[in-house]
């Protein structure tokens, strides 16, 4: 992968109304680069445009990206705002905490919508448009979890395992092309993520060392930069995974303590 300025390419970004979607618009379009953010809450999103302050490098649009006519007229509104894109980002995302056999089938399938079919599908979509891009780059935010699943988040776990591989392969798929693949794998991350997650345990029991937004954008920013494959954000996620690698039997003890 190659070394890339973000200045003045078009980024098509997801889940832009809260936490590091909203950091990594912020601080995108700080680099000069031009920013189509969408999201549901569109009152979220006309509050960061004001913050913002940059018309020419910042534009959003309300998209819940479960919806193809949603991603469509998405894609369509930035390709006239900013003349195509460089970049798309699959950050928009959702959780679900609790234990499997207490949840139904309905839960399962909403996770996978957001967190791993629509994600897909906007590169499907975009995939044309990227090819005729500079340099570009499909950027897809997982999880440590994706990496090394725990118990009471099997669902969440499966959809990022899902990213995790689909990245792998349309990366591979994607090489001759010179179209890069990232994966970004955060470690908790204080947002309003576990506000908002469903199931019967509204928070995980630990949230030491949890990282800010602003710092898991400031390293995804560095990764597109510096052409990373993936990137996990945090010491103890790489030493989760490693453990992982390296002795399962230990991680899955651990994992299952920590619970
Ligand atoms: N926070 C953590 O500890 C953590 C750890 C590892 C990975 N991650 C991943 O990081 C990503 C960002 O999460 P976050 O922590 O920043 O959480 P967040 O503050 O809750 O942000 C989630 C974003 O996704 C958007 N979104 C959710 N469903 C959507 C839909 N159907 N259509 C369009 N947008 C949708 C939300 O916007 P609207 O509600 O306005 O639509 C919001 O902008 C997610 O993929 C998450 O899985 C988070």
């Amino acid at each position: 992968m190659a070394w890339r300025t973000l200045a003045g390419q078009r980024v098509l970004l997801t889940g832009a109304s809260s936490g590091i979607g909203r950091e990594l618009a912020i601080q995108l379009v700080a680099q000069g680069t031009k920013v189509f953010a969408l999201a549901r809450r569109r009152s979220r999103l006309e509050e960061l445009a004001q913050e913002i302050n940059q018309p020419e490098l910042f534009a959003f649009r309300e998209c819940d990206v479960t919806q193809p006519a949603d991603r469509e007229q998405s894609l369509q509104t930035c390709i006239e705002c900013f003349g195509g894109v460089d970049i798309l980002i699959n950050n928009a995302g959702s959780g679900a905490i609790g234990p499997f056999a207490a949840a139904d089938e309905a839960r399962l399938r909403k996770l996978m919508e957001v967190n791993f079919f629509a994600p897909v599908e906007f590169i499907r979509l975009t995939l044309p448009v990227l090819r005729q891009g500079n340099k570009p780059l499909i950027v897809n935010v997982s999880s440590v979890l994706g990496h090394r699943a725990v118990p009471q988040k099997s669902e969440y776990c499966a959809s990022k395992f899902a990213v995790h591989g689909f990245s792998d392969a349309l990366r591979a798929e994607l090489a001759a092309e010179k179209i890069d693949v990232m994966l970004v794998s955060p470690s908790t991350t204080e947002t309003e993520f576990f506000d908002k997650v469903t199931g019967d345990r509204q928070k995980p029991r630990g949230r030491f060392g949890a990282k800010s937004p602003a710092y898991v954008a400031r390293a995804t920013i560095r990764g597109m930069q510096a052409g990373r494959h993936e990137i996990i954000l945090s010491t103890g996620g790489r030493l989760l995974v490693w453990l992982d690698r390296l002795c399962p039997p230990l991680a899955d003890r651990l994992v299952a303590w920590w619970g």
